[in-house]
């Protein structure tokens, strides 16, 4: 890669082809560029950066690469707005936009199948832990605020309008 290659891909240039096969850096920069454009509420972009660092630590334990597991939890919902009147296509259209930038067949499936609404089967891994991240990050938010009165519904559900 060219010195002006990689200073675009810094910037987040979906120009320069694929986004598979950049540095980390410059994939990570590509990523929260796309998701930036996207979706632009503080909590949502909140619940992205922990969902990233949750799948980081989990690579981390579980021999997965860092890279991708980070990308698949940054980008997971970045379908959001796109998909609010269509809550079935959450995931899939998130997939297929990330496809078309050239992220990796891994990060594209574990987006696909990240929520339930979509009901496609996780059959890798990275899918089955980006699942567990989103549930557990809206777990640890419910029971953070949990007032005593809701104990009695689940605090793995995450609201309808916060996937
Ligand atoms: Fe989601
Ligand atoms: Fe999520």
């Amino acid at each position: 890669m060219t010195m002006i290659e990689m200073t675009l891909a810094a910037l987040g240039f979906a120009l320069l082809g694929p986004a598979q096969g950049l540095p980390a850096e410059a994939a990570r920069v590509r990523a929260l560029n796309e998701l930036e454009a996207r979706v632009s509420e503080p909590e949502r972009l909140e619940h992205a950066f922990a969902v990233e660092a949750i799948m980081v630590a989990l690579a981390r334990r579980s021999g997965g690469d860092r890279q991708e597991w980070a990308l698949a939890g940054l980008l997971h919902d970045i379908d959001l707005a796109k998909t609010r009147a269509n809550p079935s296509q959450h995931g899939v259209a998130g997939a297929r936009l990330i496809a078309g930038l050239g992220f990796s067949d891994a990060v594209v499936h574990a987006v696909r199948t990240h929520d339930d609404v979509a009901g496609l089967p996780r059959t890798s891994p990275i899918a089955r832990a980006l699942y567990c991240a989103d549930r557990g990050y809206w777990a640890v938010r419910a029971s953070a605020s949990d007032t005593g009165t809701s104990r009695q519904r689940s605090t793995a559900e995450p609201p309808q309008a916060a996937r």
